[in-house]
């Protein structure tokens, strides 16, 4: 028995020169047992017939959302349904953004929309397309809205240029697709308890004290730690990112409200991961009324927030702590002291002096600091194949 026999799965092919390496995943895909549906668009029909799929794949193929169809149904929302995975290789440059755009104006981009089936997309495209900001805005909404991106790969492209870009080997990409449909779920009903973003503290009505987290590094790992089989709990700071798909969220202001809401789950919890950017101090008092302006100083007194961490720490039953260290310089040693001090059984500790990662972006460079003494260093990576690896610690540790 093939490893995907059952499985049904809707292979949206886009128009890429790539757009040829997918009669081949189409091969191997239905030699693996599953039941393909193709959905083509009108621009992969420059690339490839629509007959070749029909022959490999033994299903009808669909482009056009008004042409004939094999059955009666509304056939967007019926592949949508009966979809176990949408998986769209090659995935244009185009694709990417109208699905991060919520545009559905032909047969692929409609049944994404409607389906509620897991999506993977493998971006192929020119190198500098790929790496275009816009591109990668795009490409990250869609790992926030929990959507599985397989990595180009570098090399010689068609367009004659060395660079990033290339659709992986058929046989890459349905491995992944079988990693994905049979892949265990390694924090299956795990409570995981997860902090995202900076706290805000008050001064007056229209004034607060922040820092620049974003979100992005919590929220990447608490939808991985969602797709992992985890009950998800995302404690965050004000954050303009959607909410990942599959968590429980909470979303709270200042320090001591994330406090009260991680508490008010901790002796449930298996795991807590504190990534959000806690602020350590607040306005000693919050003014009423908006603060005027004068000539003089305005001197703030600020006083202490929790340390939530280090609560967490106290208290410590069966539950596995995992911080984070923002650091500017002394990496290691502030780092190393943060895991004794605050009880961890590990901690993420990122330079965020360094402009490519920590705050804001979407890729981090870490080092990790286990109780028992072991380091781990890593290169910069984007915070969703980050997520995986904290997460794969946190299961190996997990009693
Ligand atoms: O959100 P992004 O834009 O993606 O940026 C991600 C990030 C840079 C914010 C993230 O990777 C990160 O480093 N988070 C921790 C930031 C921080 O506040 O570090 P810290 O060294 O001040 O705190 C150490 C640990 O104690 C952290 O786990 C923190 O959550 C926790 N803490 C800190 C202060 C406090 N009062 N209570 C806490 O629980």
């Amino acid at each position: 028995m093939g490893a995907l026999e059952s499985k049904k799965i809707v292979l949206g092919v886009t128009g890429g020169i790539a757009a040829y390496k997918a009669v081949e995943i189409a091969s191997r895909l239905r030699k693996a047992g599953a039941e393909v549906h193709v959905i083509m668009t009108k621009e992969a029909t420059q690339f490839v017939t629509e007959l070749t799929f029909r022959e490999i794949t033994g299903q009808p193929v669909s482009v056009d959302m008004w042409g004939k169809v094999a059955n009666f149904n509304v056939e967007h929302i019926a592949l949508a349904n009966l979809a176990d995975l949408v998986l769209i290789a090659p995935a244009t440059a185009n694709i990417m953004a109208k699905i991060a755009a919520g545009i559905a104006d032909d047969m692929l981009s409609t049944t994404v929309l409607a389906t509620k089936a897991p999506v993977m997309l493998a971006p192929a495209m020119n190198t500098n397309m790929y790496e275009n900001p816009i591109t990668q805005r795009n490409m990250s909404e869609l790992r926030q809205r929990g959507m599985q991106l397989i990595e180009p790969a570098a090399g010689h492209l068609a367009c004659g240029i060395e660079g990033k870009g290339r659709l992986p080997e058929p046989v890459t990409i349905v491995q992944e697709v079988m990693d994905f449909m049979t892949g265990e779920q390694p924090l299956k009903s795990r409570k995981i308890i997860i902090t995202a973003a900076g706290t805000i503290e008050p001064l007056d009505p229209v004034r607060f004290l922040g820092n620049h987290s974003t979100g992005k590094m919590g929220y990447a790992i608490a939808a991985e730690a969602a797709r992992q089989g985890a009950d998800v709990l995302l404690v965050s700071g004000p954050s303009a990112l959607p909410n990942p798909a599959g968590v429980r969220m909470k979303r709270i202001q200042t320090a001591r409200e994330m406090q009260a809401a991680v508490e008010a789950e901790y002796a449930q919890a298996d795991a807590v991961i504190m990534s959000a950017a806690v602020a350590d101090y607040r306005p000693k008092t919050v003014a009423a009324e908006k603060i005027k302006k004068s000539d003089d100083e305005l001197v703030l007194h600020l006083e202490r927030n929790p340390d939530i961490l280090w609560g967490l720490g106290q208290q410590k039953q069966q539950q596995v702590l995992v911080g984070f260290a923002a650091e500017t310089c002394n990496v290691e040693e502030y780092a190393k002291k943060k895991l004794t001090k605050k009880n961890l059984d590990f901690i993420v500790a990122n330079d965020v002096s360094a402009k490519d990662a920590g705050f804001a972006v979407d890729n981090n460079r870490v080092q990790l600091y286990f109780r028992d003494g072991r380091t781990e260093k890593y290169p910069l990576m984007a915070k969703s194949e980050l997520a995986k690896v904290i997460l794969d610690k946190l299961a190996a540790i997990l009693p």
